[in-house]
């Protein structure tokens, strides 16, 4: 079920590893991480196929969409076996523009590191932006695999203290994230550590998933923070559906406040001006 704890290491600067579960292989690199072909030996497209013209019209839709301004998008095209389905997830602390920057960069990259490919998933540096896409629907379903850890290699000043804190912090952002709407399943926060430190953490769910999905998906995390991180200042759990992080004195999000607001919905009827008589004085 989870990939072996060799994998958490930041150091190493590029690792190829098989995923035990699925024929994919894992590429990451300090920057960014990517998956081609995530779940099967699918066949290739070919160059200029229909589904390839499908899934560059579909990435160019997604890349270029400025009303979406809640980091997620959701979009497919085409028909039959050549309908392309993709996802976008921005981390919760993303401006719309940064959002968008960073998933036409990994649009840009994905499309080059992985080229025909029928399915590939693309993390960028830091987790700020997720891009995936697939021949098969993948919008509502909770996807824990392929998966990726990594830790902070330095030993927490107080080993057992810390991990309890940090236990505690990620499951209560946890609860709070799966309680997010169908826009964000986002949540950070921080408790004081052992000696005077902040933990700080995030963690955030695709809000596709239902609330029981994301708190799954992110118990799944929870749980393998042991073998990755234990003892550890920081340390990292990645999967398509969700992902968490912690660290430790090292505030690596922008605490705002909430989210930015939803776009006003194209389906609420324009103000009507027409008739009204009250005038000011
Ligand atoms: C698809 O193409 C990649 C190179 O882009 C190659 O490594 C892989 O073996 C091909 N897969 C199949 C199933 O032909
Ligand atoms: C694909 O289409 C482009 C634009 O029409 C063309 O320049 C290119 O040579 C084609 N590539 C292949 C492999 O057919
Ligand atoms: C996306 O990136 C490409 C290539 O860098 C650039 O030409 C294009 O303007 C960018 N699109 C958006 C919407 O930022
Ligand atoms: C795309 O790749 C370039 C070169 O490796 C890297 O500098 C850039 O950060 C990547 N973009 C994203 C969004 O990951
Ligand atoms: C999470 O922490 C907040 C603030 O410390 C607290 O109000 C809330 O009750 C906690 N929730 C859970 C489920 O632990
Ligand atoms: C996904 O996209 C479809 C079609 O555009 C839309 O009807 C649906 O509401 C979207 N779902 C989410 C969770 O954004
Ligand atoms: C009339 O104008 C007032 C003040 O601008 C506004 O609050 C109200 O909703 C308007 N009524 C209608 C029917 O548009
Ligand atoms: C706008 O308000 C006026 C007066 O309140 C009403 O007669 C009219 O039917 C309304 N128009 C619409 C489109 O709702």
């Amino acid at each position: 079920m989870f990939i072996p704890s060799l994998l958490c290491s930041l150091q190493i600067f590029l690792i190829i590893t098989f995923i035990a579960q699925t024929t994919a292989v894992v590429v990451y690199t300090n920057d960014y991480h990517y998956v081609c072909d995530q779940s099967n030996n699918k066949a290739n497209y070919t160059t200029n196929s229909t589904y390839h013209k499908n899934l560059n019209t579909l990435l160019t839709t997604l890349t270029s969409n400025t009303d979406i301004n809640y980091g997620f998008y959701n979009f497919s095209f085409g028909e039959n076996n050549d309908r392309v389905y993709s996802i976008g997830l921005c981390r919760g602390d993303l401006l719309p523009n940064d959002c968008r920057r960073c998933l036409n960069g990994s649009r840009e990259n994905l499309t080059s590191v992985c080229p025909n490919q029928r399915e590939a998933i693309f993390w960028s540096e830091n987790e700020r932006c997720m891009l995936r896409y697939s021949d098969r629907l993948i919008l509502g379903v909770m996807e824990d695999a392929p998966d990726f850890s990594s830790n902070n290699l330095d030993d927490s000043v107080d080993v057992s203290l810390s991990d309890e804190v940090v236990t505690t912090l990620l499951n209560n952002l946890t609860s709070r994230a799966a309680k997010g709407d169908s826009r964000i399943k986002y949540a950070v926060g921080s408790l004081p550590g052992p000696q005077y430190e902040v933990i700080y953490g995030l963690v955030q769910c695709t809000p596709d998933l239902s609330e029981n999905d994301c708190n799954s998906c992110l118990a799944e995390n929870l749980q393998q923070i042991p073998s990755c991180c234990k003892g550890k200042i920081g340390g990292r759990v990645v999967r398509p559906s969700c992902n968490m992080r912690f660290e430790t004195s090292f505030l690596f999000y922008e605490p705002r406040a909430s989210p930015p607001p939803p776009p006003p919905s194209p389906l609420s009827p324009p103000p009507n001006t027409t008739g009204n008589n009250t005038k000011p004085c």
